[in-house]
């Protein structure tokens, strides 16, 4: 068995067998996907959310570049080159990464009640069931809608001091491709399934984060 993905290798552990339950019920667990094209937003509208609604914030992106730096990973290299060319990552290594932040995450706060602000996932249709089936059913989707043109400038402007491997012009344009073919199917699937709250993400911070709140609320009731 290959070594845990985000923890030290575990010597001697029996492969597990394959989950038909998800490791959470989302009766203790609230999970909120939130998805946007690069540059729509997402980090910054999570960061308010936690501060403000004490959600955990889980980004997706950020897992995986630390994996990748995390002395002794196996699968550095992998990560590196698929961000590089805006691909999406196989899925079970950023299913195991979130899977054993969340349960890290309950642990240390000592509950098994616990609200994810699950950021920049699932980009891709088999993430989106694979989590759902042994990880979590997801509560709602927060989509964040942004023309090309102005993540683009976002983007480039973040990439001046972001030091990310992929804010510069031609990894950006395959970071949009990708969305438009890969990722937008997930917010289709999950807007027939009645559960996208789509936002207007071209205004201010605070414009857009205030629209979140009423739009959460109307959904979720005031104390969401
Ligand atoms: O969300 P963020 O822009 O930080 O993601 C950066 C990159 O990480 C993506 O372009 C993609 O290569 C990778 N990623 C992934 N699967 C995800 C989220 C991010 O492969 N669910
Ligand atoms: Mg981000």
């Amino acid at each position: 068995m290959p070594p845990a993905i985000g923890a030290p290798p575990a010597a001697g552990k029996l492969p597990q067998p394959p989950k038909s339950t998800p490791t959470f019920s989302p009766d203790d667990v609230t999970v909120l996907f939130v998805l946007g094209g690069p540059g729509a937003g997402k980090g910054t509208q999570c960061a308010r959310l936690v501060s403000e609604h004490g959600f955990t914030h889980l980004s997706a992106g950020d897992l995986l570049r630390a994996e990748q730096e995390r002395p002794g990973s196996q699968f550095g290299d992998l990560i590196k080159s698929y961000i590089k060319d805006g691909l999406i990552v196989p899925m079970e290594v950023t299913i195991q990464l979130l899977e054993n932040t969340m349960a890290d995450t309950l642990r240390k706060a000592g509950s098994a009640k616990g609200r994810f602000l699950i950021d920049g996932f699932p980009r891709k249709m088999d993430q989106a069931h694979k989590f759902e089936e042994t990880v979590c059913p997801a509560r709602m989707v927060l989509f964040y809608d942004c023309p090309e043109a102005v993540m683009e400038k976002r983007l480039l402007e973040r990439g001046k001091t972001s030091g990310r491997a992929d804010d510069n012009a031609e990894s950006i344009r395959k970071r949009f491709r990708t969305f438009v073919e890969t990722s937008m199917p997930v917010v289709d699937y999950y807007e027939r399934e009645g559960k996208v709250i789509k936002i207007d993400a071209t205004a201010s911070p605070d414009k857009v984060s205030a629209a979140t709140k009423k739009r959460l609320t109307e959904k979720l009731g005031s104390s969401f």
